[in-house]
């Protein structure tokens, strides 16, 4: 605890250091990314403050080794792990008059967790509530994705991006990929490109939204101490914090150093090989690459991510429920394929809610403006279908 505090203490110094150089910052970034806050006293007002609602403890507690992580359950089928969040919104994105914006499965002491996940037949599914949701309010899951290469995402120029969009399917491609607009806090609306749902256009505006929703901690940008309380949750809302509306418990320099830990982090992607060269046809003539754009430019070199970070309706199929203003339940933004070898290798799941167990799962849930890709993958033959495979698999 100590040592925790320590590193509030050094991080708070070294903002105040105009010298402060950038791998120091780094360094502090990661501890606080690794570090597990502790709730307020409930005396004095302290400069922690988790919850009073919370997910985890930590960033890394859902994003261990900045990796996508596996759903765990105990036999009776109830999520175990952290790193799968229940989200609730209306069909307009506006968040449960009760549970706010997302189920939150800890609380400090004094406080009830708003309840569990479990993992039904149907998928998951919010457990033990304390009482009803709102009407009209609806549910689905998110998994943490892993967390590598997003300094590059954010690099790639918006016009690059706006380049890419076709809303109304202007070429009659049956792809209508769209440009999902959310305000960033330094600098009005602009195209969002983190988040399954494409909600935050900023990497520093991401850090944020974690830290009020997972960990219930203020931000400059989220200066409500009490996280994501629901505006009828009264024990919540009267919990001690760590801060006020006008002193966030977390500051901005640390907000920033997590941001510049974060956006350093190098890419997961390895380079297709030669073997794969089919592949890689086979993954451009399938239509894949209309939304996993192999490579977005930017001014530090080609950016490959397989992913156009543009927002597509995938169907029934991919309907995830509870959604974000402004973008419909079967929005997605296209998930970026590097790093799938990886993800694979861990034995996490596929897609938004890591429903998908194989690559072959993935690409079958694929509905909406991806049905195209679907049916002609179903259509290759086996030995190209595993060419194709076998190239996703390696990125
Ligand atoms: C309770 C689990 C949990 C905790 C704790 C958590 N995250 Fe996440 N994180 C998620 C989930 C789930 C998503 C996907 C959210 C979405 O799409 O709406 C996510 C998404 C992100 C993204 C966007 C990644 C991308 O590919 O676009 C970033 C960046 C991020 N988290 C950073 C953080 C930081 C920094 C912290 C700590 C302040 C943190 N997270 C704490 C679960 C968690
Ligand atoms: C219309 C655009 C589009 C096309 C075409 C498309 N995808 Fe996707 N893909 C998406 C979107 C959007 C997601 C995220 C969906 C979700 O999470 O619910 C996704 C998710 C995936 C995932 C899961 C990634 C993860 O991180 O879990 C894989 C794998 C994938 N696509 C492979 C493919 C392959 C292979 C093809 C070609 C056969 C293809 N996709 C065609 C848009 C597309």
């Amino acid at each position: 605890m100590r040592l925790a505090m320590g590193i509030a203490v050094a991080a708070a110094l070294l903002a105040g250091a105009a010298m402060a150089d950038d791998r120091m910052s780094r360094t502090i970034g990661k501890a606080l990314f690794e570090r597990a806050w502790v709730p307020a006293p409930s005396s004095t007002k302290a400069n922690d403050g988790l919850g009073p609602l919370f997910n985890a403890r930590a960033c890394a507690s859902c994003h261990a080794g900045l990796e996508r992580m596996p759903v765990t359950t105990d036999p009776t089928g109830k999520v175990t792990g952290e790193s799968l969040v229940l989200r609730f919104s209306d069909g307009a994105g506006r968040a449960d008059p009760v549970y706010g914006k997302q189920l939150q499965t800890a609380a400090v002491p004094g406080v009830e967790p708003e309840g569990r996940i479990a993992l039904s037949v149907a998928g998951p599914v919010p457990h033990d509530l304390e009482g009803p949701v709102g009407e009209g309010t609806r549910y689905g899951a998110r998994i943490a994705p892993a967390l590598r290469g997003l300094g590059r995402l954010e690099a790639v120029p918006e016009d690059e991006l706006l380049k890419l969009a076709d809303p109304d399917d202007s070429d009659g491609d049956g792809i209508s990929g769209r440009a999902g607009f959310v305000y960033a806090r330094d600098g009005g609306y602009q195209v969002g490109r983190f988040g399954w749902k494409a909600s935050a256009a900023r990497l520093s505006d991401m850090v944020e939204m974690a830290f009020s929703t997972d960990l219930g901690l203020s931000t400059p940008g989220r200066p409500a101490p009490w996280g994501d309380c629901g505006e009828k949750q009264s024990e919540c809302l009267a919990a001690p914090h760590g801060g006020d509306l006008n002193t966030p418990e977390i500051t901005g320099e640390l907000v920033a150093m997590i941001r510049d830990y974060l956006a350093a982090v190098a890419p997961p992607s390895r380079e297709p090989t030669a073997e794969n060269a089919e592949g890689t046809a086979l993954f451009a003539n399938t239509g894949c690459s209309a939304c996993h754009a192999p490579a977005l430019p930017s001014p530090k070199g080609p950016v490959q991510a397989y992913t156009d970070l543009l927002l597509h309706d995938m169907g029934d199929e991919l309907d995830g429920g509870a959604t974000e203003p402004g973008v419909d339940s079967r929005e997605w933004r296209t998930a970026p394929l590097w790093g799938l070898s990886r993800i694979l290798a861990s034995g996490s799941g596929l897609l938004h809610d890591g429903r998908a167990r194989t690559l072959d799962e993935a690409i079958r849930a694929h509905g909406g403006e991806g049905r195209q890709a679907r049916s002609r993958y179903m259509a290759l033959d086996k030995d190209d279908r595993e060419r194709l495979l076998a190239f996703v698999s390696s990125l």
